[in-house]
């Protein structure tokens, strides 16, 4: 156990509920049984309704990657021409996937901190032959910018021969608004430990009638992430191989209060503490890498003001138990990603913007850390107030 309580503020694995935290530790039940049966057809269900979908909801242990390459394989051959859309390092992971297993990959890459535009779309897509899929990322968990997934996907469905449309929506699901057949999405990918507010260690694919139909012609290896299998077993209300049971009572206990809350309210709440959380970085003086109208609601990315060196500032801010992520890829050293998704609200989030302005003002930058939080809790109220009034 960690000596302090921590407040841990990177973008997944998110803090858990009390209540999820209680039911991971229950008993272990028969994966083969019908207790089980309940439990996934229970999670099923619910994810689906969340994000939108008539279609199923395929569980499978394993972290978000292995659902990324979930998608690839069991829709792809190798040598199928891709379009990977990347906008920072998790773009860059699913180009990667598939590059991998054989897809011959054109990578369309945005700069860092920016999203892809619909219009950039169209024109990359209509200076190229015929693509089989064009993936995309919902949220950038690198750089915390979101992407118009609805236009983008009605720009992809218009190009010639009609790709699939793969979406990594990882650490946007639950959080954001998402609707996977209203905006023609073929599949989306998410995991257990982001907004769903359960450990690590299950793999969340909704798959469409589209992608279910390129899978009897994809030709990519695949075993343990065969859909095929997942949907023989899901129908007995089981998985192919031993799963996460204790991840998965903790699923269902993030699935039901996104429930009981509404996704309006969710989608609100969320946009709410982001807004909260920026405002209050904005106060210290720090600056965002996401232009405000792409801003992610679950994730926040920041530039660390000259001459700050990162390794010893992270280590101030961990010493009074402040968690925050540093930057990935090109932008480590660079940057901190501040988490905000799941059981969140604007007071821990305010609490840890008061501990990172008096560490970087310790650090020799000063800033204004109690006026920061109000600025948080200000902004947080005006978010809502706007999204109620
Ligand atoms: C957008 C996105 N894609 C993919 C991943 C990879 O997921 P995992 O670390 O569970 O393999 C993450 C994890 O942070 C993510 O945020």
């Amino acid at each position: 156990m960690p000596l302090m309580k921590q407040n841990l503020r990177v973008p997944g694995p998110t803090p858990l509920p009390d209540e999820a935290l209680a039911a991971q530790s229950a008993p272990m039940i028969d994966h083969r049984g019908t207790e089980f049966e309940a439990l996934l057809r229970e999670i099923s269900s619910g994810i689906a309704g969340l994000i939108g979908t008539d279609e199923e909801v395929l569980l499978i242990t394993g972290s978000g990657s292995g659902a990324l390459e979930a998608a690839v394989v069991n829709t792809l051959s190798p040598g199928d021409r891709v379009l990977a859309v990347t906008i920072g390092s998790f773009g860059d992971r699913f180009a990667k996937i598939a590059e991998v297993f054989g897809a011959k990959v054109d990578r369309f890459e945005i700069e860092w901190g920016l999203a892809a535009e619909p219009a950039a779309l169209a024109a990359q897509l209509a200076a190229n032959p015929a693509y089989k899929a064009v993936l995309l990322t919902h949220n950038e968990t690198s750089t915390g910018v979101t992407n118009p997934i609805r236009e983008l996907a009605a720009v992809a469905h218009a190009a010639r021969d009609e790709p699939l449309i793969l979406v990594d929506g990882i650490s946007g699901l639950g959080a954001m608004p998402f609707e996977m057949d209203a905006w023609g999405i073929d599949m989306v990918v998410s995991a257990s430990q982001k907004a769903w507010m359960a450990s690590p260690g299950m793999a969340i694919a909704a798959v469409g009638k589209r992608a279910r139909a390129a899978e009897t012609k994809a030709l990519m290896p695949r075993f343990y992430w065969s859909f095929a299998e997942a949907r023989r077993w899901a129908a007995k209300g089981q998985t192919p191989w031993t799963p996460a049971v204790s991840v998965l009572y903790g699923l269902r206990v993030g699935v039901r209060r996104l429930l009981e809350e509404g996704r309006e309210r969710t989608w609100a709440r969320h946009a709410a503490v982001a807004g909260g959380v920026q405002a209050g970085l904005e106060s210290l003086d720090l600056r965002l890498l996401a232009a405000a109208e792409r801003r992610s609601h679950t994730v926040t990315a920041a530039w660390l003001p000259d001459e700050l060196e990162w390794a010893p500032f992270n280590a101030a801010m961990r010493a009074k138990g402040l968690i925050v992520a540093g930057g990935q890829g090109k932008l480590a050293g660079r940057v901190l990603r501040f988490g905000h998704m799941g059981d969140v609200g604007i007071d821990e989030m305010a609490q840890a913007i008061r501990v990172m302005g008096e560490t970087l003002a310790e650090f020799g930058h000063p800033a204004d850390a109690a006026g920061a939080v109000e600025a948080a809790h200000a902004a947080y109220r005006a978010s809502l107030a706007g999204a109620t009034g």
